[in-house]
């Protein structure tokens, strides 16, 4: 069986005594299922959060990373010095990424190609936005995404990479792709692995969905069957709605 996964994407939000305050009531909450959980607060708060976050099952992961290993790039980080801090997880391609700050194919394909040289593990996200779902092209968007960042890399790098579909014009919106649609776009997703790496790489990588991921409709959602977890924003920044989302696998 696939891995479930939640992971909670805290975005810019949380300065360091919010950061801990939302930690004591994640440690609190319950869990009832056995989705992996996850959570990124922003890059200044990672190794605090590692520390509090340790010797529970809650995992702490970083937003966004740069390809290069060092060197002369004022105001980035990089996987060696997330690895430093305890995180093993990067999320790489979000669609504000992209959107705001130019991070192309090109460069999400280094960035992978760093990311697993340093033996991480990454959340890959891709998306179409509401002009492309609206003429019909959201498949062939997100097959291009998929293809142009990670269809360089042998079938073994798959084990270290979940996938994860947002569509961009459910982000921050409160309009959620419907259960179906997630479906059909996950299904898709997994053939268009399986054509290049065959069944069992496809059936084996966890493909979350994000996009207003919340208590009210994740149930419905997670039990769709290509849907392994969620990719949360807005809700991973309460504990309670968070869990709500966990503990509804
Ligand atoms: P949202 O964000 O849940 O607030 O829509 C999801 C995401 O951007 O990962």
């Amino acid at each position: 069986m696939r891995q479930q996964i939640v992971a909670g994407n805290w975005k810019m939000n949380n300065d360091l005594s919010q950061t801990e305050s939302l930690i004591t009531d994640l440690k609190n909450a319950k869990k009832t299922s056995k989705a992996e959980v996850m959570v990124a607060p922003t890059f200044t708060n990672l190794y605090k959060a590692f520390e509090a976050l340790t010797g529970t099952d809650i995992e702490v992961i970083a937003q966004n990373m740069h390809f290069a290993e060092n060197g002369a790039y004022t105001g980035e980080i990089s996987a060696s010095m997330l690895k430093s801090v305890g995180v093993k997880t990067v999320i790489l391609g979000h669609s504000e990424r992209r959107e705001y700050f130019n991070e192309t194919d090109e460069s999400l394909a280094k960035k992978v190609d760093a990311a697993l040289a340093n033996d991480m593990r990454i959340i890959f996200c891709f998306g179409e936005v509401l002009a492309d779902r609206k003429s019909g092209n959201h498949e062939s968007v997100v097959e291009s995404q998929i293809k142009k960042a990670l269809f360089h890399l042998e079938a073994s790098a798959f084990k270290n990479i979940v996938l994860a579909y947002e569509p961009v014009w459910a982000i921050g919106t409160g309009e959620t792709a419907s259960p179906e649609q997630a479906q059909d776009m996950h299904a898709f997703i997994r053939k268009t692995l399986a054509d290049k790496y065959g069944s069992d790489v496809a059936n084996s990588v966890s493909i979350l969905y994000g996009g207003s991921c919340k208590p009210n409709n994740a149930k419905e959602i997670f039990s769709k069957p290509d849907v392994d977890g969620g990719l949360i924003g807005g809700a991973a920044l309460n504990a309670d709605d968070f869990f709500a989302i966990v503990n509804a696998f």
